[in-house]
């Protein structure tokens, strides 16, 4: 049969195929060749899995000069007869009838030529990373849980909803801006008295990228009942963690008639139904994760989805930080904001497990979080996992318009630019909760990886931009 009129099998269904002895087409690009003068084995991956697919090319058929060109990361096609293989490490191989290299790689230019490459010298070559089991196991994973934060919402009964990226709004506080605008920065038009002339910018104001989507997904919940939002978001600070990124991707559920122990409830069970569908999903990419960087990976993620999260206030968290025998950089006081090492040693020393702290001090948390009873705690949650802190924030919200407009007032958000967020208060008000999962959080959470510049395709922080 000739190459044209078979169809091309991707390696993931060649691996797991029985019916065998049949010719097939395959193409993808070489891991490696090694082998004799008798026969050379071609190890091919075409980014379906993470395993590889054998191609052996007998000397008869496939003199080694002949080879030359099928080289580390070159891509080839490969036409030949899918066998049962008589090798360990793999079920079946392809016997070579034809070999077409489609794409050279000069072995002395390639860069991932050899393996063992740092991680960090992967982000330099962040257009060739994918092509590493690493990534390639990191990006599968990355794609299975963005699909099964959908699954999960549609099948609850949630409506997927676009926020803004430009935003006209600065007022949500959650951190530094990245400004947008179409002036020119050496000349911008300027005022009589000298400032810079916004009127003349491409919006006629002020603006910029959004820092989250949730006070436009309260508008959406107070009109559809369950919303989420799954998009990009941008942060100009200049945080230089393994648990930072510049631009980074945010899912905000906001449901109305939710209260607090609701968005818990719903923020547990969201989890688990995500760290669930990875395990399911996502098996032989975890095992490699698993078996070459983290050796309690799998064990950690099971343990996840098996217990139920701790639950406290931030005022028993306090009590407990402040009896822990260890010593913490940064002192802990009622009133003072959490810092990682606290958080991380109520999740991994004390309780061993996933923790969700409520009721913090409303100094410390947004104006919008609705202000309990005793008039100095606010409904806020943030959820704590093991190896990164947190994970999701989130509170109920302020409902009342007085009360609201007061804590705008002390903290001195300007009304007159969100008076459409009041007016939710003004008609119809009701209770309602959200809260903010950060994506890239929970992909190093399920993939055991170090570094949150590993995780998405092309990290921004701190004078990188690159690609
Ligand atoms: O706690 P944050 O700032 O909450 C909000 O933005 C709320 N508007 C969410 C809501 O209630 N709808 O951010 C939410 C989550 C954090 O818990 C963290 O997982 C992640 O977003 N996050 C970051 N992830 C990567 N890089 C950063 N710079 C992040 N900042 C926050
Ligand atoms: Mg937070």
């Amino acid at each position: 049969m000739a190459t044209e009129t078979l169809r091309r099998s991707g390696i993931k269904e060649l691996l797991v195929a029985t019916n065998l002895d049949r010719e097939v087409l395959v193409k993808g690009w070489v891991r490696t060749r090694r082998g004799n003068k008798y026969v050379q084995f071609i190890a091919l991956n075409d980014g379906s899995t993470i395993h590889n697919l054998q191609v052996v090319a007998s000397a008869e058929l496939f003199p080694e000069e002949n080879l030359k060109d099928v080289a580390t990361g070159a891509s080839v096609a490969v036409r030949g007869t899918l066998v049962a293989s008589q090798g360990k490490g793999q079920t079946v191989e392809i016997q070579a009838l034809e070999i077409t290299v489609l794409g050279k790689a000069d072995p002395e230019e390639y860069p991932l030529q050899k393996k063992g490459h740092s991680l960090e010298f992967l982000r330099e070559i962040a257009h060739l990373r994918p092509r590493t089991n690493t990534f390639g196991a990191v990006l599968r994973v990355r794609h299975a849980l963005a699909f099964a934060v959908h699954e999960y919402f549609n099948k609850n009964g949630f409506y997927y909803v676009h926020t803004p990226i430009i935003t006209g709004s600065d007022a949500e506080g959650a951190g530094q801006m990245f400004r947008v605008t179409t002036l020119a920065p050496e000349h911008p038009p300027r005022t009589a008295d000298g400032s810079v002339d916004f009127s003349e910018d491409f919006f006629g104001k002020p603006t910029n990228l959004t820092v989250s989507g949730q006070l436009e997904g309260e508008i959406a919940a107070m009109a559809l009942g369950k919303i989420y939002t799954f998009g990009p978001t941008f942060r100009a600070e200049n945080s230089n963690t393994a648990r930072h990124l510049a631009e980074f991707w945010m899912i905000e559920p906001e449901m109305a008639f939710y209260e607090l122990e609701d968005n818990m409830d719903l923020a547990e069970d969201f989890l688990k139904s995500l760290v669930r569908y990875a395990l399911a999903h996502c098996a032989d990419d975890l095992q490699f994760l698993n078996d070459q960087y983290d050796k309690e990976l799998l064990v950690r993620l099971n343990s996840v989805v098996e217990t139920e999260f701790q639950r406290l206030t931030y005022t028993e968290a306090v009590e407990i930080l402040k009896t822990a025998k260890q010593k913490f950089e940064f002192p802990v006081g009622w009133g003072t904001d959490l810092q990682s090492e606290h958080e991380r040693y109520l999740v991994e020393k004390h309780f061993k497990k996933p923790v969700i702290l409520t009721d913090y001090p409303k100094e410390v948390k947004s104006f919008y979080m609705k202000l309990n009873e005793d008039g100095r705690t606010v409904r806020a949650m943030d959820v704590l996992f093991p190896g990164i802190g947190e994970i999701i924030g989130g509170s109920q919200r302020e409902e009342d318009y007085t009360k609201l407009i007061t804590r705008m007032a002390e903290m001195h958000v300007p009304a007159e630019d969100l008076w459409w967020y009041l007016d939710l208060r003004k008609f119809g008000t009701a209770p309602h909760s959200g809260f903010g999962l950060g994506f890239e959080r929970l992909v190093l959470f399920v993939t055991g990886m170090a570094n949150i510049r590993d995780v998405i395709p092309f990290p921004r922080y701190p004078k990188n931009a690159a690609f």
